[in-house]
């Protein structure tokens, strides 16, 4: 594999390909207890669920937030599963106009699902649209233009909004507040993804011992997603250059033709360290400037290598920047300059 990739063909990237959509789809638990980690969020939501049901109602509107392909669809999914109830799937940057999401409102059953993906990504216009939908259970519509406009309001079934954003912080405050239940999705033990990644292999008759699966587990950075991508490839490299068997030598042989080194990092994450240390002296340094330096966009770099390099301690963000950890330097091989190591 080429170490000039780009995200999107990033082995350990968390972006959506088609590949990963045939296999999320195989994959994903469809009720509550099959789905693993998460301990707390499952906790809290099935006692909503349970609540809701009892009471013949919708669930209230559900926020989940967190970094990418942590299982945000998923648990959608399963919401709407445990209620009985359809679910619609569409994402912010799909909703265009008004109209798009007036269409999609009237459409809806009583008490489904409509999941936004990426929901911090609505137009403003769009945005004002949900609002009393979410609260009222209501469409606003203006007929005609000028001075003889008029507003009619028609009905909406009782529905659940769940909304899924990498980044909370940039959701409007009004639309923020009209959600009832807010969870937020943590990376993953090592643990919890060794029994994600056993359960995937079992569904799709895929062959891998205890020490195959750590080797997956312990270098999928958190992600699930990850996890059930470099399990799909490891067993290409055990099938065609060991005996069909996933076990520590196939994962380790896998990984490293990946260039996924043995925590989880792979080029463009070392190349992001690397130029840190090298041009900016390990920081402080702005995310603009490095994400300019390593020819990726801001955003990619915030939400998909920050999360996991600042779990394990390379990363911190600081009001002057970022600043690569002495963990970072003895990991890479660098040493930290006297100076450096001073401040
Ligand atoms: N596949 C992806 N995420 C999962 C999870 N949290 N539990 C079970 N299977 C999964």
């Amino acid at each position: 594999m080429n170490s000039e990739m780009d995200f999107e063909n990033r082995i350990v990237s968390t972006g959506f390909s088609e590949e990963d959509k045939d296999i999320e789809n195989s994959l994903r638990p469809k009720v509550l207890s099959e789905y693993i980690g998460q301990e707390k969020v499952k906790d809290n939501l099935s006692v909503y669920i349970e609540a809701a049901r009892a009471r013949g109602e919708a669930l209230d509107h559900v926020l989940l937030y967190g970094p990418p392909g942590l299982g945000k669809t998923t648990l959608a999914g399963i919401i709407a599963n445990e209620m009985n109830v359809n679910i619609r799937i569409t994402s912010g940057p799909a909703i265009e106009k008004q109209g798009d999401l007036a269409a999609l409102l009237t459409n809806l059953q009583e008490g489904d699902v409509l999941f936004i993906d990426e929901i911090h990504r609505l137009n403003k216009s769009v945005e004002e649209v949900l609002y009393p939908a979410m609260e009222d259970k209501a469409l606003d519509i203006i007929i005609g233009k000028g001075p003889s406009a008029r507003s009619i309001r028609l009905d909406l079934p009782n529905f659940t909004l769940v909304g899924a954003t990498t980044r909370a912080g940039q959701l409007s405050a009004p639309l923020r507040d009209r959600f009832g239940v807010v969870f937020r999705l943590e990376l993953y033990t090592t643990e919890e993804l060794s029994r994600i990644v056993s359960r995937s292999a079992g569904i799709l008759g895929i062959a891998v011992d205890e020490e195959g699966l750590m080797q997956i587990a312990s270098r999928s950075r958190g992600t699930p997603r990850i996890a059930n991508r470099l399990l799909k490839r490891s067993r290409d490299f055990a099938q065609i250059r060991h005996n069909g068997v996933i076990d520590a030598d196939a994962a380790n042989d896998a990984l490293s033709r990946m260039e996924i080194d043995e925590l989880g990092l792979d080029s463009i994450d070392r190349r992001l360290l690397t130029t840190m240390i090298k041009n900016y002296n390990g920081g402080p340094v702005g995310l603009e400037t490095i994400a300019a330096a390593i020819g990726e966009e801001a955003v990619t770099v915030e939400d998909v290598c920050e999360p996991y390099l600042m779990q394990i301690g390379f990363l911190s963000r600081t009001p002057r920047g970022r600043c690569v950890t002495p963990a970072a330097y003895s990991h890479l091989g660098f040493e930290k300059d006297a100076q450096q190591s001073l401040l």
